[in-house]
């Protein structure tokens, strides 16, 4: 039988402990992914004792006191702490989630924190989103009109061809979904991922734009969107509760009734 084993530098060792000095009713454990480019070391796995009564209730509250009190060399990206920015998907206990959502009680045993999965890593828990944005780019996320509208004023909708954009317009660009959808793990180079998608079908839903075709026509390949093969991750991850499955199947429906 043919034996898989990981290249000796990606395996990850056992890393610091940073204990508590006191004795704490409400102590958590942390258990945080570490890798610095800057030395030749593999990946580690370090330990954080932290006392709940003294950082806020969410995973991001523990990872900011952390890099606060114990270790500043901690990195990881958040901005709006709110869960609209979309900075602090990084893989909390199994799921790729939102740091600043994630309540550290929903964890029953020890918070294990890695970076999204199958992404290069700049540094700990940041990943390198570059590919993912330079796909974002790809499917020029922005209204194409070059009609005139009839009173030289804006572009309006109906309300029913505004809730068109509902379930797509809320994403974040967290890239949770493309980091656990398997198709993407293996062909991410070509394919677009569920984030990217969900994206592009924004722009097709949308009524006053007037490029579906010359979107639909930039689709329709065997690896940007057919390697979709309906596997959910995506939407079973979604921290938004959205849903990026369900637009792909639009997009491949309204490829297959182009007349
Ligand atoms: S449904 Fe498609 S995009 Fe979503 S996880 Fe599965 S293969 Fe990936
Ligand atoms: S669809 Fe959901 S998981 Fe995917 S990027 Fe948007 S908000 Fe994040
Ligand atoms: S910090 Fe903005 S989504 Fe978490």
């Amino acid at each position: 039988m043919v034996q898989l084993t990981l290249p000796k530098n990606s395996k990850i060792s056992k890393g610091n402990m940073f204990a508590l000095e006191k004795n704490v009713s409400r102590k958590k454990t942390f258990k945080i992914y570490r890798y610095d480019p800057e030395t030749k070391d593999n990946p580690r796995l370090d330990t954080f004792e932290v006392d709940l009564d003294e950082c806020g209730p969410m995973v991001l509250d523990a990872l900011i006191y952390i890099k606060n009190k114990v270790d500043p060399s901690l990195t990881f990206r958040r901005s709006c702490r709110e869960g609209v920015c979309g900075s602090c998907s990084m893989n909390i206990d199994g799921t790729n989630t939102l740091a600043c959502t994630k309540n550290i009680n929903d964890v029953s045993k020890d918070v294990k924190i890695y970076p999204l999965p199958h992404m290069e890593v700049i540094k700990d828990l940041v990943p390198d989103l570059s590919q993912a944005y330079k796909q974002y780019a790809s499917i020029e996320p922005w209204l194409k009109s070059e009609s005139a509208t009839e009173d030289g004023l804006e572009r309006r909708q109906s309300p029913e061809e505004r809730k068109k954009l509902d379930g797509a317009y809320e994403c974040i660009l967290c890239f949770c979904c493309s980091t656990s959808c398997p198709s993407y793990w293996w062909n991410g180079d070509e394919y677009l991922g569920p984030a990217v998608l969900l994206q592009a079908y924004r722009w097709i839903a949308d009524t006053r734009d007037e490029a579906t075709d010359e979107r639909l026509n930039e689709l329709e390949d065997s690896f940007k969107l057919y390697r979709c093969h309906t596997i959910m991750n995506c939407t079973k991850t979604c921290p938004k509760g959205l849903n990026p499955a369900k637009a792909i199947s639009k997009i491949k429906k309204a490829i297959s009734e182009r007349t």
